[in-house]
């Protein structure tokens, strides 16, 4: 997915910094902004066990499915619905499932009625976030996937499966430039075709894992690892603005919306993170909380914070120092006003002094 901050093209610069650092005895990799999932899906690759946090409530969908799904997915309760399911390998059941979901006729649901051009001509906002079809299909496999929950065919893990399945594919059709603070005013080629329901990756290991979704301030009190990795946001645009159609698709829970985007109420996950005048505490409160061995924060030179606020911060639990790296912009700051083409991306990092 093309998320503000992803750090999919950083994991190699994150693995070798990373190791260079840390002791042979450290199993316990905490990833508490995880976003897309990214990081604690290729340290879960590399054998550790991974505790992962997102305030938002798609971000906890993705990483319910990327770090907690660890063994094969084997949709027994779907065999008499999907009679596909029969003859097949185990593991290839799940891109069965999403064959047999890909063909659902659309449903004019709350997707289509909010948010695609024929479903809201007659609002007061005319909103074109997808294609009539598009929109429908979504509403479709989302309300599938709601009642086979409801009537437990499906397993907890099955069901977070084909949730990130449907978010990412239908992110990809999004008639955006990359977020959803805004849409295109004419359907882009690549929202005009019809989605298909792509299978997201499975990573089968033998490490359990747990996922929260919680203010990470309020959960740093509860979590003990070894490695705690930080990717907070930089600047005040807050993840909740941006993706707040992904929110809904993934709660689904038919919110009240407002303005020409459609926004949801975001209230109880405006980020410290975001806000110049509260970052500093938050930090400073989440550094001081924080029961491992390392931290590491991932944080660039135009971030809210300076190099010099956050060596200060961290450097009271440790022995501090950082790496870095040039990193080109996200895609959608191009032809914002900035100077720079690349911004230098650092990795801050504190041995701790007194694991607690
Ligand atoms: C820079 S992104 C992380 C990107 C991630 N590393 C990746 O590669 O996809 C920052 C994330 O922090 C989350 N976030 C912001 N404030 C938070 C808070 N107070 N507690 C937990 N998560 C928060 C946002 O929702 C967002 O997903």
């Amino acid at each position: 997915m093309n998320y503000i901050g992803s750090k999919l093209s950083l994991l190699k610069f994150l693995e070798e910094s990373i190791n260079k650092v840390v002791d042979k005895n450290s199993h316990v990799f905490c990833d508490l902004f995880a976003g897309t999932g990214a990081v604690g899906a290729y340290f879960k690759k590399k054998g550790y066990s991974i505790i992962s946090n997102d305030l938002q409530y798609y971000s906890y969908v993705l990483n319910k499915h990327y770090i907690e799904n660890h063994r094969v997915l084997k949709f027994e309760g779907l065999v008499d619905t999907v009679p596909e399911l029969k003859n097949i390998k185990l593991s290839e059941r799940k891109d069965v499932v999403c064959d047999y979901l890909s063909k659902m006729v659309g449903v004019e649901g709350f997707i289509y009625k909010n948010y695609c051009p024929g479903g809201t001509k007659n609002k007061k906002e005319q909103r074109q976030y997808f294609s009539d079809e598009n929109g429908k299909k979504c509403d479709a496999i989302r309300q599938r996937i709601e009642r086979w929950k409801e009537k437990k065919i499906i397993t907890d893990g099955e069901y977070y499966f084909l949730l990130t399945s449907l978010v990412e594919s239908v992110d990809k059709c999004a008639n955006t430039a990359s977020v959803y603070g805004a849409f295109l005013k004419q359907i882009k080629k690549s929202a005009q075709k019809l989605f298909l329901l792509k299978p997201a990756e499975l990573i089968v290991n033998d490490q359990d894992h747990k996922v929260y979704n919680e203010d990470i301030n309020k959960l740093i009190k509860t979590v003990k690892g070894d490695v705690l990795y930080l990717d907070p946001p930089y600047n005040q645009r807050q993840y909740a603005t941006n993706y707040h159609i992904l929110e809904t698709i993934a709660k689904y829970d038919s919110p009240n919306i407002h303005g020409k985007t459609g926004l949801r109420d975001y209230a109880d996950q405006k980020s410290a993170y975001c806000s110049r005048p509260q970052v500093k505490k938050a930090f400073k409160d989440l550094i001081d909380n924080a029961n491992v061995k390392y931290i590491f924060l991932s944080y660039n030179n135009e971030g809210l914070m300076t190099p010099g606020d956050i060596k200060e911060i961290m450097g009271v639990r440790g022995k501090y120092g950082f790496f870095t790296k040039k990193y080109n912009r996200f895609k959608a700051d191009s032809g914002r006003d900035y100077k720079a083409e690349n911004t230098l991306e650092f990795l801050h990092y504190v041995v701790c002094r007194d694991a607690k």
